[in-house]
């Protein structure tokens, strides 16, 4: 079998995907006329072009001003329906998607659209075409805790439930020690817990997810590899790492696709996985980065089946799902 083919086959867990970020430039036009909201761009193929990065918060800024063409039940619908017709295509078969529902609360629309907009898409997935889903709010770190904590008020009083809380936006200057009460009180509300660290801030922002949020994900920590006993720590108790290739090669956070360290970080024992984090902006979905990576880095069909049993087993799928999963990858890696 190719590397090809067998990427394809490989049944896919994805574990670092923000909904916000799979709205591709053509949904954005289609969704701007049907609410009658203005894009600063002539075209789609113009606002593609525009995707040009310097660090983290060039991207950011980007990413919440798009986010203003989305504004009913229905656009969150039609964006989650998108993104898990391209995950379908890449043979995904669990997913963990996260939604962002302060950027839109802020602009006066309801979280109860928002959240039942994207519910709806993830439970006809799993009717139709038999993908499971755990479903992560993000609260915006460069926002006060007060304001997370109103957030997840909210999200917790209504009738439409989401699984795990989770936190993103500007990450440095927003250390996890200002989350503290709000993850405490998440946890005791029976959410799972994940955190960004360590993409652009430094390794001590992963500890303290761990420790002091009790973060049981850590999403993208590339930069763990900057304190050693940290390393240790992370192999020892397997804490599962979203590792985002093509994001990290945008945003600048490594240099090159070459460059990257996730071959080094698997061959140590890291339980590192592949994902996309905003493909529409990153110029690939979850296959895209698997190959992206198989390439540049060399990896073989061995490193392959183990980003796919990493993510099996780092995801919140029920126990029966998880032999369910692993029974498919059995399959295919023989
Ligand atoms: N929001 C969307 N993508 C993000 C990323 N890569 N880091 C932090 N916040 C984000
Ligand atoms: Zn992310």
């Amino acid at each position: 079998m190719t590397h090809e083919a067998f990427i394809q086959r490989l049944p896919k867990v994805e574990l670092h995907v923000h909904l916000e970020g799979t709205l591709e430039p053509e949904m954005a036009f289609e969704l701007g006329r049907r609410n009658g909201v203005a894009l600063p761009y002539a075209s789609a193929n113009e606002m593609r072009a525009a995707y040009d990065f310097s660090d983290l918060q060039s991207f950011l800024d980007i990413y919440y001003a798009s986010c203003s063409v989305l504004r009913t039940e229905q656009d969150f619908y039609d964006l989650t329906r998108a993104y898990l017709d391209r995950a379908i295509a890449d043979n995904v078969r669990h997913v963990e998607p996260f939604f962002d529902p302060q950027t839109h609360t802020a602009r006066g629309v309801a979280y109860h659209d928002v959240v039942s907009g994207i519910r709806r898409a993830l439970d006809e997935a799993l009717e139709r075409d038999g993908i499971t889903s755990k479903l992560i709010m993000c609260v915006l770190r460069d926002l006060s805790e007060d304001e997370a904590m109103a957030a997840l008020r909210t999200a917790l009083s209504d009738e439409t439930t989401i699984d795990g809380i989770g936190m993103d936006s500007t990450e440095i200057g927003n250390p996890p020690t200002k989350f503290h009460s709000l993850y405490a009180f998440a946890r005791a509300a029976g959410l799972r817990a994940v955190a960004h660290a360590g993409e652009e801030g430094p390794a001590s922002y992963i500890r303290d997810s761990i420790d002091l949020l009790g973060a049981e994900r850590i999403d993208h920590g590339v930069r763990c590899g900057e304190d050693p006993a940290l390393v240790g720590r992370l192999i020892r108790d397997r804490i599962c790492l979203t590792i985002c290739p093509l994001s990290n090669v945008a945003l600048r956070v490594v240099e090159s696709i070459e460059d990257h360290p996730l071959r080094e970080m698997l061959e140590v024992g890291l339980a590192v996985t592949v994902n996309s984090d905003d493909p529409a902006y990153f110029r690939g979905y979850i296959g895209d980065n698997y190959r992206a990576v198989t390439d540049a880095l060399e990896l073989t069909e061995d490193h392959l089946a183990e980003l796919a049993f990493n993510a099996i087993v780092g995801s919140f799928a029920d126990d029966e799902r998880k032999i369910e999963l692993l029974g498919e990858l059995n399959a295919v890696t023989g």
